[in-house]
């Protein structure tokens, strides 16, 4: 197969489409010192790439028009100047869009796919377990007996932090999208209760399975969602703002917490994060994923999509919510 790159060719208003990309098939640059040569795998789709391409401030800069699109990818080391690094190892890392990518070695790390195979890596063994579990332990400071409710409930994150709060002891109420998704979430991802928040009241469903109030708010779509929940927070909450995907895609005005003041009238503690920050702490957090797993109490589901050709088509699901579990190319 030539080297394949998706590219950034125009910035989207809205919605991605295929105006917004380019394939390309350079040939890899040469390695140098410091660097090995990766043949990708499997690439991550995340909801955080339509934010990297536009031209604003954020913890990152924007993707580069005419530059390969930046994502998480898998693969094995195909050429290494780097020491620690050999041919045939299993690496992840920022590969971005492509099929052969060349980096410092030190933007790379091992997988050991004694573990797991690869795609676990950018799945519960990667940023997404990550992010569930430092977004719930370090910022949501959960504890036993606690009501947490986390929305996209049946997405990657989302499937994964339902686990991590059933495992640590807590009562955890889904939302998400559609029937299949909720029934997913309480069959699956350990969820006591999940509301449909296409098919009736989030609020009424919030009355419902918290009459206590909620404790923690794990939130990841932001918008109406996130109002529903400040309305229905216990006093001392603390609310995990790890992604707002309803708001994405928006032009012009975004959708509010119009009723922020429901934070001081619940004495509650609304704290945003990137998952990144916790980068020396995640030995310990795969470790402590992997005894769930080996003790039946945390599963993975990966969604995987075949061809980088379909990249644009995949992160676009995202969006409409034809994902379940943790979106991945197979390269
Ligand atoms: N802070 C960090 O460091 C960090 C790291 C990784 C991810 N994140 C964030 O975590 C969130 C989840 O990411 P993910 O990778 O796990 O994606 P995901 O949940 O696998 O997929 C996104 C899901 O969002 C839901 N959604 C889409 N549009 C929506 C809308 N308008 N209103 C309500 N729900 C909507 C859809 O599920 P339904 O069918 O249920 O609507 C869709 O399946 C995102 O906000 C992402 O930016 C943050």
């Amino acid at each position: 197969m030539p080297a394949t790159q998706i590219r950034l060719n125009a910035r989207p208003k809205g919605k991605t489409d295929a105006s917004t990309w380019k394939i390309t098939h350079d040939a890899p640059p040469p390695v140098k010192d410091g660097e090995i040569a990766v043949a990708v795998e499997y690439v991550s789709v995340d909801p955080a790439m339509r934010g990297w391409l536009n031209d604003v401030k954020s913890y990152v800069p924007p993707v580069g028009i005419g530059e390969v699109m930046r994502a998480s990818g898998a693969g094995r080391v195909t050429e290494s100047k780097a020491s620690g690094f050999a041919i045939g190892d299993a690496v992840m890392g920022q590969t971005g869009v492509q099929s052969h990518c060349v980096g410092a070695a030190a933007a790379f790390s091992k997988a050991d796919t004694k573990l797991a195979p690869l795609p676990a890596f950018l799945s519960g063994f990667g940023l997404t377990g990550m992010t569930a579990y430092f977004g719930l332990k370090e910022v949501g400071q959960i504890k036993t007996g606690e009501t947490v409710v986390i929305s996209a409930a049946a997405g990657a994150v989302g499937s994964m932090a339902g686990q991590i709060a059933r495992n640590l002891g807590c009562r955890v109420v889904g939302i998400a999208g559609d029937a299949e998704k909720c029934r997913l979430a309480v069959e699956e991802f350990g969820y006591d209760a999940c509301i449909d928040y296409r098919a009736g009241s989030v609020s009424q469903g919030l009355k419902e399975h918290c009459p206590k109030g909620i404790d923690v708010y794990f939130d990841n779509v932001g918008g109406k969602i996130l109002e529903n929940c400040l309305n229905a927070l216990a006093m001392h909450a603390r609310v995990v703002l790890c992604g707002a995907i309803s708001q994405y895609n928006a032009e012009g005005e975004r959708t509010g917490p119009s009723n922020y003041m429901q934070l001081l009238v619940a004495r509650a503690r609304m704290e945003g994060f990137v998952v990144i920050d916790y980068r020396p702490q995640f030995p310990g957090a795969i470790k402590q994923l992997a005894t769930w797993r080996d003790e039946g109490k945390f599963t993975m589901r990966e969604h995987i999509v075949n061809g980088l050709d379909q990249f644009g088509t995949a992160l676009n699901m995202l969006f409409t919510g034809e994902n379940k579990g943790k979106l991945i190319i197979k390269v």
